[in-house]
C-alpha cells in the first residue's frame, strides 16, 4: 500500500502521552496504520502527500456507547419533555413495539444510515448495543445487524423487562437461552441498572452470566438516580460504567481505584433537561472518563461526537482537552482498545482533519461542521 503524508498540520492532537499535543506537525500511514508523526521539518518522504493546510488533525472519536438498532419515532415523547414530562425508562418499550415489526432490512437501512452520520462527524469507531428487541430472535437479529457495521458489539437483553413476563422469568430468559443466541455476535454484555429497569441482584446476576459466556461487562449505572451499578461494575471489572450522573462519595472512590471507565453521557442530560454529571469530580479523583454519544431515540437521539464535546466543554467544566481526550483515548479505553482513538506509530490510521486550527474549536463553534476529512484505516472515507 502507498504511504500518505499529512503535512500543514497546525496541531496534532495524537492522544499519546508522550507526546500528546504536537505544533506544526506531520504525520504519515502506511498499510493502514500510523507509520510516523512528529514535527514537519523531519517528515519522512512518502508516495503521496495531502496538505492539510494548517488544520487540526485528531484520532478519529470513539463512540463507546450507541444503540443504533431500532425503529420507530418518539418525537412526541420528546415535545412533551421540553414541557416538563420527566424521561422515565418505560418510554423504551415504545421503540421495542416498533422494533419488533420492522423486517431486517429496515433496521440495517436505519443503522446504516446512522453509521453514516457519525462517520460524517469523525466518528470512526463505534460501539452498538441491542436492547429494543427483547425477545430472543428479535436480541439475536439486533445483534446480528449491529455486528456487520462494527466488532464492538453488545447484548442487552437487560434494557426493561418486556411487556408480559415476570422480571424473574425475563431474567431467566436473558441470562439462558438469549445469552445463548446472542453471545456469538456480541463482544460485550450491558444491563440497564435504574429504578424501572433493573435492580442490583439482577444486574449481578445478568452481568456474571455474561462474563460466564465469555462476554466483557459494561452497565448502565447511575443515570436517573443513585443506585449500585457503579460498585457492580468495579466488582465485577467490568470495562466502563455508563451514564455516572448520580454518583456517591464511595462510587467515585471505587471508580478511582478500578481502571473502570466513566463514560458520559451529556447529550442524554441535554435532551431529558438533566443536570449532567460531574466529570470535574472524577477527574479530580483520577478517574478515566470517556464521552459517548448514547444516540438512541429516546434519551438522547444526536449520533455527533463533536456536540458532545461542545457539551462536556460548556456544560461539565472539562477543559477541551480533557474533553478531547475522552472522546478519543477515554472512548478506545472504555472498549479495552490500544489500536484506536490515538494517533501513534502502529495504531489504526484512523484520523480526522478539522476545518479549524485546533479541537477547542469544536467547542467554541459549537454546532458548525468542521470536520472536514475523514480517514478510516488509512483510506480517506469522508
Ligand atoms: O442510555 N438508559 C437506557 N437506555 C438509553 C435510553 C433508551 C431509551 O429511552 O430508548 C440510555 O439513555
Ligand atoms: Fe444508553
Amino acid at each position: 500500500m502507498t504511504s500518505v503524508l499529512f503535512e500543514g498540520i497546525g496541531l496534532l492532537y495524537t492522544g499519546d502521552p508522550a507526546a500528546e499535543e504536537l505544533r506544526d506537525a506531520a504525520l504519515v500511514v502506511a498499510d493502514g496504520e500510523v507509520l510516523w508523526t512528529g514535527p514537519s521539518d523531519r517528515a519522512p518522504d512518502a508516495d503521496e502527500r495531502v496538505d492539510v493546510e494548517g488544520g487540526c488533525v485528531i484520532p478519529g472519536f470513539v463512540d463507546s456507547h450507541a444503540h443504533l438498532v431500532f425503529a420507530g419515532d418518539r418525537t412526541e415523547e420528546f415535545t412533551a419533555r421540553m414541557s416538563g414530562v420527566p424521561y422515565s425508562a418505560g418510554g423504551i418499550r415504545t421503540t421495542v413495539a416498533a422494533t419488533r415489526q420492522a423486517t431486517g432490512g429496515e433496521l440495517a437501512g436505519r443503522t446504516a444510515s446512522l453509521v453514516a452520520e457519525m462517520l460524517d462527524q469523525g466518528t470512526t469507531t463505534v460501539e452498538i448495543k441491542s436492547g429494543y428487541g427483547l425477545t430472543i430472535e428479535d436480541e439475536r437479529r439486533s445483534l446480528e445487524i449491529a455486528a456487520a457495521f462494527t466488532g464492538e458489539t453488545t447484548y442487552l437483553g437487560a434494557h426493561v423487562v418486556p411487556p408480559g413476563l415476570s422480571a424473574d422469568d425475563y431474567v431467566r430468559e436473558v441470562t439462558g437461552p438469549m445469552l445463548d443466541a446472542c453471545a456469538p455476535y456480541a463482544r460485550w454484555i450491558d444491563v440497564f441498572c435504574e429504578r424501572g429497569a433493573f435492580d442490583g441482584d439482577q444486574t449481578r446476576e445478568i452481568l456474571a452470566a455474561g462474563i460466564a459466556a465469555g462476554l466483557g461487562a459494561r452497565v448502565h449505572a447511575g443515570q436517573l438516580g443513585e443506585g449500585p451499578g457503579v460498585s457492580i461494575a468495579c466488582e465485577l471489572g467490568a470495562a466502563s460504567a455508563d451514564h455516572c450522573t448520580h454518583l456517591s462519595a464511595a462510587d467515585v472512590e471505587a471508580l478511582a481505584g478500578s481502571g473502570v471507565v466513566a463514560t458520559l453521557l451529556p447529550g442524554a442530560e441535554f435532551s431529558t433537561r438533566s443536570p449532567y454529571p460531574d466529570a470535574r469530580r472524577l477527574i479530580d479523583a483520577g478517574v478515566t472518563v470517556a464521552l459517548a454519544t448514547d444516540c438512541n431515540p429516546g434519551s438522547s437521539f444526536t449520533s455527533s461526537m463533536p456536540f458532545c464535546v461542545a457539551l462536556a466543554v460548556r456544560e461539565m467544566a472539562m477543559t477541551p482537552l480533557e474533553a478531547i481526550r475522552a472522546a478519543t483515548v477515554g472512548g478506545a479505553r472504555a472498549l479495552r482498545r490500544t489500536d484506536v482513538g490515538a494517533l501513534r506509530p502502529g495504531a489504526r490510521a484512523d484520523l480526522v482533519v478539522l476545518d479549524a486550527p485546533s479541537y477547542t474549536h469544536l467547542a467554541y463553534r459549537p454546532g458548525v461542521p468542521l470536520v472536514r476529512q475523514v480517514w478510516q484505516g488509512g483510506v480517506r472515507v469522508v
